[in-house]
């Protein structure tokens, strides 16, 4: 069910799209796309985020991404809107697209999220097809990591690249699309930040927005995003916002130095930022000056 309150009439702005990792350019490209034909920010993070979960070279999103312990390919996603309308999945299977059901539950149903075989359920009820999302590669990695005696594999820099992105149109509106296959090798039925409003997306239109990636238990103890948001009403800019809600994982959470958590922030100015635990992350940034990959502050040492 739609949000009958919209969030006022925002100012006109020149258009910017901000995402995670470098398949973020890629994915900002898409987004652009949209964004320069006049278009809503929501349909820009949509297809953007597309171009992500359809590429078999991205191991930790969508198509190809990285199987949880029992082999299976689990998916999460959500998407948020200017007006704070939201819609999620989470433990999705089998299906390449998991950020249009997610936009499908916000707009088709009286409820934010769908998990499992409830969320397959309605996406096939709304003509998404059932695909095979493991590929070859994903499954002889997978085989490999058996072999090796099956140890749970933490959360690092190899596997914890979910893309989350956040738009601003030129009508002012800002929203925001997270999707992921999660941890590799994770518990079969773990479900991350990605799908959890106020963890791994948060969209205030009078605000600002935030994504996260990284070790999503770190982000839903905190939620992180809600807080970078949080932060940004409080008068703080992107940079020291998402700052912040990584010093409250530091300061709260003893063992956050062996994980990775970064946060992309971009204000209802356009203006963004990031901030990460490790050295490492990058995000992508298109505006009217172009397409520029930035690496992220960290709190654990000097970007590279
Ligand atoms: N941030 C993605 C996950 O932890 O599943």
């Amino acid at each position: 069910m739609l949000n009958p309150h919209k969030a006022g009439t925002p100012a006109k702005t020149t258009p910017v799209v901000v995402s995670t990792w470098d398949h973020g350019l890629a994915a900002n490209q898409a987004a652009w796309k949209v964004l320069t034909d006049g278009g809503y920010s929501l349909d820009a993070v949509e297809a953007g985020v597309r171009v992500t979960e359809a590429d078999p070279e991205v191991r930790t999103v969508g198509l190809g991404g990285y199987p949880d312990a029992s082999g299976e390919v689990t998916l999460d996603a959500c998407i948020m809107t200017e007006a704070m309308d939201c819609g999620s999945v989470a433990f999705l299977r089998d299906i390449k697209h998991p950020i249009s059901v997610a936009r499908a539950v916000m707009e088709h149903t009286p409820h934010v999220m769908l998990v499992g075989s409830g969320a397959q359920e309605f996406a096939l009820s709304r003509g998404f097809s059932k695909e095979n999302l493991l590929t070859a590669e994903s499954y002889a990695d997978w085989q490999r990591w058996r072999a090796q005696g099956e140890r749970p594999k933490d959360i690092n820099i190899e596997n914890h690249d979910t893309i989350g992105m956040l738009a601003l149109d030129n009508a002012g509106r800002l929203c925001g699309a997270c999707t992921t296959s999660g941890a590799a090798y994770k518990l079969h039925g773990r479900v991350g930040d990605s799908p959890i409003i106020g963890a791994g997306l948060y969209v205030d239109g009078a605000v600002g927005g935030a994504v996260a990636t990284g070790m999503g238990e770190l982000m839903m103890k905190t939620l992180g995003c809600f807080l970078v948001v949080e932060l940004m009403r409080q008068g703080a800019s992107p940079g020291q916002a998402c700052k912040g809600a990584v010093l409250r994982i530091a300061e709260k959470l003893g063992d956050y130095a062996a994980f990775q958590v970064g946060f992309v922030a971009l204000n209802c100015q356009g203006e963004s930022a990031a901030y990460c635990i490790q050295p490492g992350f990058s995000y992508a940034r298109q505006d009217q000056r172009g397409a520029v990959l930035y690496q992220s502050e960290a709190l654990l040492g000097e970007a590279i």
